[in-house]
């Protein structure tokens, strides 16, 4: 019988852009590929929280590497669904990462602006490496140029939520990603 929270509508959503099943799938293999490409070096994941705080959980969990984990907290300088201003560091990194494999995680690259100032960050700091993962990719809305080096989904250009990202700090908790109905995407 299948349970209620898998039939479950989601009212505030336009539509489900990619089913909770699916993101399971494609994290698996994300962690595959990242497996592969590690090899049996020890891993310092940094995850960009709020936002990778699911996938980062989920992805974690499908890497066998030895892994050590770290959070960066970016000041949110998005005006409900548009970005304005530069991205500021408001909690930062606590482990020493010189000389060690770095993997930055993140739940959408959007603008580029984000990833770019952390990763000029990280990168001043000596790592042995960095790489980028991101859940999602919208490539259309580049301002600054920026590629990850794994991504799990190339999405269009529409504001969305869900496994991780908010709307006015809501729908992290959707276990799928979705496009939030123009109406519900107001401040109240
Ligand atoms: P960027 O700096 O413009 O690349 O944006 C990165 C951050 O903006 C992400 O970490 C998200 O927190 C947020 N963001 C960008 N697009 C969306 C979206 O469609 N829904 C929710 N958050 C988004
Ligand atoms: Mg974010």
């Amino acid at each position: 019988m299948p349970s209620p929270r898998r039939t479950r509508a989601y009212p505030e959503l336009e539509r489900v852009l990619i089913a909770e099943s699916a993101i399971r799938r494609r994290v698996r293999s994300l962690g595959r590929e990242i497996m592969t490409a590690y090899g049996d070096e020890p891993i310092t994941v940094i995850a960009i929280i709020n936002g990778a705080i699911l996938f980062t959980a989920d992805l974690l969990r499908e890497i066998d590497n030895p892994v050590r984990l770290d959070c960066i907290r970016i000041s949110s300088y998005r005006n409900n669904t548009k970005s304005s201003g530069r991205p500021r560091v408001i909690q930062a990194l606590t482990l020493d990462i010189k000389d060690r494999h770095v993997l930055l995680l993140d739940d959408i690259l959007d603008t580029g602006r984000t990833l770019s100032v952390v990763s000029k960050l990280i990168r001043k700091k000596r790592p042995a490496s960095l790489r980028v993962c991101v859940l999602l990719d919208k490539k259309g809305r580049r301002e600054v140029p920026f590629d990850a080096d794994y991504v799990g989904f190339s999405i269009p250009n529409k504001f969305v939520v869900g496994y991780g990202l908010d709307f006015a700090e809501r729908y992290r908790n959707l276990p799928c990603i979705g496009v939030l109905k123009p109406e519900r995407q107001v401040l109240g």
